[in-house]
């Protein structure tokens, strides 16, 4: 499903309907940049045969304060934890400028007991000019549901390390523990191993300008990255939610990947890229609008519908 609309009407307009029904609510909302975010959409010109590229308005990402941006997400934060599933996670994804104060913010929303893992996603880019380290990741910071309850998670591996390899082989090894409880020493098995449990800094690149995920949309996040947390965090047939959808990069893995999903974004271009997006894949979302009053006629393709949600 996908929502043309404020995430905020629509988060409160879903619970309405549906209660609390999702296992896994991912939020990449704008990351305080100060700057109006554009699409690059690349087109043949018919007569020159040129490749030209168009730049189209898609979403504004400047703030009165800090404070105003805080604000504006936990109130969001706060609404998506109410559709949470008990067993449910929620991550949010933001940068080093404030995922501290997202952090201390969501710990205030779920109860620092629920905090379950921030995730470093670290990627190569082409190199800023600045004196100053190259800024090569960002913050994912997972929540769980409830703290006493089991969440859902599904133990993702990565490949061994050169040196484990090495001493090691590639076969499962078991921990012999003292009479103490503490591991003493290793021992070989003969079972191959699936590779190491996944950590909690990740190694993806951006979304290289000739993949073929690529939309143009700006800050478009990889999809093995969104593969990862809904592999880890959901089983099929769950229901995922993207409250800040962009290009519609949840909502394709997740229809890859046989889960239902719900995304919304406030924008038209986003709302056009992850229509077509998902098109080229085969998935027809249904469709959505969200309006802040009751609209006069509606202005809507075949096989869409334009609701008042919430007023
Ligand atoms: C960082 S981008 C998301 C990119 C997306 N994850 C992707 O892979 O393409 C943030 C998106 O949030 C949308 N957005 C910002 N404020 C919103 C709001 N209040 N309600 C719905 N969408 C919003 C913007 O239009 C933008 O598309």
């Amino acid at each position: 499903m996908l929502v043309h609309g404020d995430n905020l009407l629509a988060m409160r307009a879903l619970g309405e309907r549906a209660g609390s029904p999702f296992s896994l609510i991912y939020l990449d909302p704008p990351f305080f940049t100060g700057r109006q975010h554009e699409r690059v959409d690349r087109r043949r010109d018919p007569e020159t045969g040129n490749v030209v590229r168009l730049m189209r308005p898609a979403f504004d990402d400047r703030w009165d304060s800090l404070q105003h941006y805080l604000g504006e997400l936990g109130t969001r934060v706060e609404a998506a934890r109410a559709l949470l599933a008990p067993d449910g996670c929620l991550v949010v994804h933001v940068d080093p400028k404030t995922s501290h104060y997202a952090k201390v913010m969501c710990d205030e929303i779920f109860g620092p007991e629920c905090f379950a893992s921030e995730i470093v996603w670290r990627y190569r880019r082409w190199p800023a000019k600045t004196k100053n380290f190259q800024r090569v990741h960002d913050v994912l910071l997972r929540y769980v549901a409830k703290a006493d309850v089991e969440p859902k998670f599904r133990q993702l591996y990565e490949p061994l390390a050169a040196s484990t390899l090495k001493t090691w082989g590639d076969k499962k090894q078991r921990a012999v523990v003292g009479g103490d409880g503490r591991r003493t020493r290793s021992s070989r098995t003969e079972e191959a191993t699936p590779g190491a449990p996944l950590g909690d800094v990740w190694e993806i690149g951006i979304v290289a300008p000739i993949a073929r995920e690529r939309t143009g949309y700006p800050t478009q996040k990889p999809e093995e990255l969104l593969e990862r947390l809904i592999r880890a965090c959901t089983d099929p047939d769950d229901l995922v939610l993207d409250p800040y959808a962009g290009s519609g990069t949840t909502l394709a893995v997740a229809a890859r990947l046989g889960r239902r999903a719900v995304g919304i974004d406030v924008g038209g271009e986003a709302v056009r890229v992850a229509r077509k997006r998902l098109k080229a894949q085969g998935v027809r979302p249904y469709e959505e609008r969200v309006v802040l009053e009751a609209p006069g006629p509606a202005k809507t393709k075949p096989g869409s519908r334009a609701t008042a949600l919430a007023g």
